[in-house]
């Protein structure tokens, strides 16, 4: 491990009631209790204060805002010495059908959060996504690294890509304090149902045969969210001023492979489930190589067995139903209507 540098006394977390927000809000709150955090989250479809509570008021503030409310970042910020941005429209097909939100909170958002911490001089580190790479083909020996090209492929990604930007070109020109991370797919409890994991398990809890796009080959990378987590607050605290870190666990599998796996685990037969119209510009391939992180910082995943994690995940779900449930139907209809 190399020597903390940065001793983070009181963090804004914004989209702190998402999936992987909330459950670095959780972590935080669980591995390092002094420090205070401030979650800001305008509680869009996918936000949930649920998803943050029981956790020491003392510790963590809830704030319910819009990361583009420059009037409010002026309220709030002042006091605070970093902001790490969750907070992003996350679904591939939802920006398919509507990139407008994308724009706006990926990217304006972005905008107004750098020039926030710009103003008050707090360090900034930007959640981003591996998908800025756009694919790789399947028999490609290759992973992405820190020296990829951008080449994203739907709005979501492009938004992305386009935060992304911001931030380097606020780190050159202002000399702000930033660092990016790109992570590869998430999988764990709290996540969406619009989601593939937690699509196909709640399906299958409900009786509805799961769906799987176009051939099924595409591969992801998959990490457990709070290894995820894990990495962010090593690059907050340790990671170089003005870098990008990849984070990933070498967790490559098909979509095939990973449903075969759900639908066994819930004792279905492995066919048991329905081929589905292919999403446009569907990404091939994704897979990281996390070799910075793991050699400059030290960072290793805990969850490295993902049939046991996957476990689990199915276990959180089926416990959980409470949780899920008012947001499944509208979930479905909005694919049905996608022929999806
Ligand atoms: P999510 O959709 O579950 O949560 C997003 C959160 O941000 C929600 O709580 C929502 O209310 C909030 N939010 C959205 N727009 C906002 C705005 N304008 N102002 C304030 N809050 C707003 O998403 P997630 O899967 O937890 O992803 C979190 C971040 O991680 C995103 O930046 C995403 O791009 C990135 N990421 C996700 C994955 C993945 O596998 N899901 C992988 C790599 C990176
Ligand atoms: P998703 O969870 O949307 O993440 P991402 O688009 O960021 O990779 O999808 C993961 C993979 O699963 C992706 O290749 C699309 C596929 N998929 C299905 O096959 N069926 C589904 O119902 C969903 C939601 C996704």
């Amino acid at each position: 491990m190399g020597t903390e540098r940065f001793t983070p006394g009181n963090i804004i977390v914004t989209g702190g009631c998402g999936f992987i927000g909330s459950n670095f809000v959780r972590w935080v709150a669980k591995n390092h209790p002094q420090t205070h955090v401030t979650v800001l989250d305008a509680l869009t479809y996918a936000g949930n204060v649920a998803n943050i509570v029981g956790l020491p008021k003392s510790q963590v503030e809830f704030i319910h805002g819009n990361i583009c409310d420059s009037d409010l970042l002026d309220r709030i910020v002042p006091g605070h010495d970093a902001i790490v941005n969750y907070a992003a429209e996350s679904h591939n097909d939802n920006s398919i059908a509507d990139p407008e939100p994308f724009i706006q909170s990926n990217i304006v958002g972005t905008y107004r959060l750098l020039e926030a911490a710009r103003k008050y001089d707090l360090h900034y580190h930007q959640i981003s996504t591996d998908e800025v790479y756009g694919d790789l083909a399947l028999d490609d020996p290759g992973r992405f690294t820190p020296q990829s090209p951008y080449r994203p492929s739907s709005p979501y990604s492009a938004s992305k890509a386009s935060a992304d930007m911001l931030v380097r070109a606020w780190h050159r020109t202002y000399g702000l304090k930033t660092t990016i991370s790109n992570c590869s797919n998430n999988y764990g409890p709290y996540q969406h149902v619009e989601k593939f994991i937690p699509r196909q398990i709640t399906n299958i809890l409900d009786g509805i045969r799961p769906k799987l796009y176009g051939d099924g080959l595409n591969v992801r990378d998959w990490i457990h969210t709070e290894d995820h987590s894990s990495a962010v607050w090593a690059i907050l605290t340790e990671g170089r001023i003005g870098e990008t870190y990849l984070i990933g666990a070498n967790g490559e599998r098909s979509n095939l492979d990973v449903l075969r796996d759900i639908l066994r685990m819930m004792g279905q037969p492995e066919d048991a489930f329905d081929w589905v119209r292919d999403r446009p510009g569907h990404d091939r391939r994704y897979a990281i190589d996390p070799t910075r992180l793991e050699t400059e910082l030290g960072w290793k995943p805990q969850h490295t067995d993902f049939e046991s994690g996957l476990k689990q995940t199915i276990k959180w779900y089926t416990d959980n139903e409470g949780w899920w449930r008012p947001a499944k139907a509208a979930t479905e209809a909005k694919y049905k209507e996608q022929g999806q």
